[in-house]
């Protein structure tokens, strides 16, 4: 059994100030989505139960907190790919990437060209929506995902796949396969 250490507690001090940002904006849209769904319409003779899948937060309600340099082509085609699929962006221009890599403890092996922030994850790189879904679904017990260097054929990146997408999980700078794409 893994005890709930000091690590883990560097994880939370390190995401606390951006993790209440985003609890305090998904309260925010869950309020929206309850105001939406307002009452059941009267009708007799049935009685509306609501679903788990109704009242849970909305799977679309995330942010990816781009930081990227100025002037990479790339990551405007991974932006461009995830608003394409309907995933708001905020973009953050660093004048030095690496620093903010370091800064999140994302493993030098698995660098990309940007670093993401996703509801307190951190995603490296040109990774399919797909498993930012699924890391947001399970929310595993680890730092962030990513897809190390810039793969032909990964979102945002040109030409033809060669190969299956590695995307990696990291833990305190261990790394572990997370899903192929
Ligand atoms: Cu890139
Ligand atoms: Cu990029």
């Amino acid at each position: 059994m893994e005890p709930a250490g000091p690590n883990s507690d560097v994880r939370v001090r390190r995401f606390s100030r951006r993790a209440l940002l985003r609890l305090s904006v998904l309260a925010g849209l869950g309020a929206v989505a309850a105001a939406c769904a307002g009452p059941a319409p009267a009708r007799p003779g049935l009685t509306f139960v609501p679903t788990p899948s109704l009242t849970a937060a909305p799977a679309a309600a995330f942010t990816v907190e781009i930081h990227r340099s100025p002037t990479c082509a790339c990551c405007h085609e991974w932006v461009a790919y995830l608003r394409a699929e309907g995933t708001a962006v905020t973009e953050v221009e660093e004048a030095d990437v690496s620093v903010y890599k370091r800064s999140l403890g994302v493993p030098q092996e698995l660098w990309s060209c940007h670093t993401s922030v996703v509801d307190g994850y951190v995603v490296e790189g040109h990774v399919p929506l797909e498993a930012i879904e699924r890391l947001l679904a399970e929310r595993p017990d680890i730092d962030g995902i990513a897809l190390a260097g810039m793969p032909p054929g990964s979102p945002g990146m040109p030409g033809p796949k060669e190969a299956s997408l590695e995307v990696q999980s990291f833990r305190d700078g261990v790394v572990t396969l997370f899903g192929s794409y």
